[in-house]
């Protein structure tokens, strides 16, 4: 039997990030060895804004390509209090999002048993949905700027645009329909604002149209994002896969993973659906600031991300065994704070692993 191995680029980033990745590498580690499947190495990359204040940029110059010919990218997260926001996220995330194509960001949406979630739902156990995020243009394409700075004079003037392209809004619908076709309702929901956006989200809401009319045994439906905020908390039974832009599903994957219960527990994947560039896997959640170093953050989230790490190089058993995993530990009870436990990052992992040495 072909035993495959990979090469995996490990960019633990700051704060939590650098926590959390590590147990999502030990549960790979134990599913290699006990699987016999694969094996992969780790090359560590220390780019972040530790390295940002040490060098002046958060990766290498030539980051992108000491990372291009890896198999996939596992990210923990980044963003320190002494650098602004808005440069770690683009010199390091967004940087690599954008320099690899990585165009559908994938953020499913799930209730784990035994963990209290803020929504009041009868049927909590059925609800799973998945947002599907354009992750390379919309609101966050970066064009604009600032002028009249520093005069202090109060006239100062900034032009932020989006970029909606045909194209760009085709691909990620596309996706999302697909997803959509493996899935039991087969309903795709699309989320814009284009009644006040009138350029970019009406092309959007075009193409979405357009493409529905190719996949008849899809239901579809189409909301504005104020709405669907709602719809999120009182009819969450009526989503399955919703698809939207940029800044319309990074806010609602936020929202989502807060029903379900915690940031920390929300996975994602940046995907380059071609293969021409790695894909990147990493949580939903941040840096966490306020509990980094303490040794409790949750590490579901980057667990769950290594197994849409391993569904993307073609393991799908192990994907699901680390998923099965994770839903007996929160069943155990065995969950850290955010989540209203009491367990350590760390004692969540020995759970997960344990659990998965009960599968082979
Ligand atoms: P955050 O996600 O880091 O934290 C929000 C709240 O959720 C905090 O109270 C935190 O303790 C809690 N939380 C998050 N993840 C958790 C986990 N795994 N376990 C337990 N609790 C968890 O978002 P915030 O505070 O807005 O941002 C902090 C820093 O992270 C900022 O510098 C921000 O720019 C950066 N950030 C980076 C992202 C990335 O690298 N992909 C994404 C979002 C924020
Ligand atoms: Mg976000």
């Amino acid at each position: 039997e072909n035993k495959k191995h990979f090469r995996i680029a490990v960019i633990p980033g700051d704060g939590i990030g650098k926590e959390v990745v590590n147990e999502g590498l030990r549960v790979v580690e134990h599913l290699a060895d006990t699987s016999n499947k694969f094996s992969f190495e780790s090359d560590y990359f220390p780019w972040g804004c530790q390295y940002y204040l040490d060098h002046g940029r958060m990766m290498a110059e030539n980051g992108l390509e000491e990372i291009k010919n890896h198999d996939a990218i596992y990210f923990g997260a980044v963003g320190y209090p002494t650098v602004p926001d808005h440069i770690s996220l683009w010199g390091l995330r967004i940087a690599i999002c954008q320099g690899f194509d990585q165009w559908a960001n994938i953020r499913p949406v799930e209730f784990l048993p035994g963990i209290q979630s803020k929504l009041n739902h009868p049927n909590k156990e059925d609800l799973n949905w998945i947002l599907v995020r354009e992750n390379t243009e919309g609101e966050y394409s970066g064009i604009g700027g600032r002028n009249f700075t520093g005069r202090g004079n109060r006239k100062e003037v900034a032009v932020q645009s989006s970029i909606f392209t045909e194209e760009g809004c085709e691909r990620v619908i596309r996706h999302a329909f697909q997803l959509a076709l493996k899935r039991k309702r087969k309903k795709v929901t699309s989320v814009t604002k284009s009644n006040a956006q009138q350029y970019g989200m009406v092309l959007w809401d075009e193409v979405f149209e357009r493409v529905s009319k190719e996949y008849p045994e899809v239901e579809t439906d189409q909301w504005l994002v104020d709405a669907m905020a709602a719809q999120f908390v009182l009819h969450p039974e009526e989503l399955e896969v919703v698809v939207a832009s940029n800044l319309l599903a990074d806010i609602l994957s936020d929202l989502g993973s807060a029903l379900a219960g915690s940031l920390g527990i929300a996975a994602s994947a940046n995907l380059n659906p071609e293969g021409r560039f790695p894909s990147m896997f990493e949580s939903v959640h941040g840096s966490a600031p306020d509990i980094a170093g303490k040794g409790i953050a949750n590490p579901i989230g980057t667990i769950g991300s290594a197994a849409l790490m391993l569904e993307h190089l073609g393991l799908p058993d192990e994907a699901k065994m680390i998923n099965e995993a994770i839903r007996a530990t929160t069943e155990d009870g065995v969950v850290t704070a955010d989540i209203g436990g009491e367990n350590t990052t760390k004692e969540v992992t020995d759970s997960i692993i344990s659990h998965l040495s009960k599968m082979y």
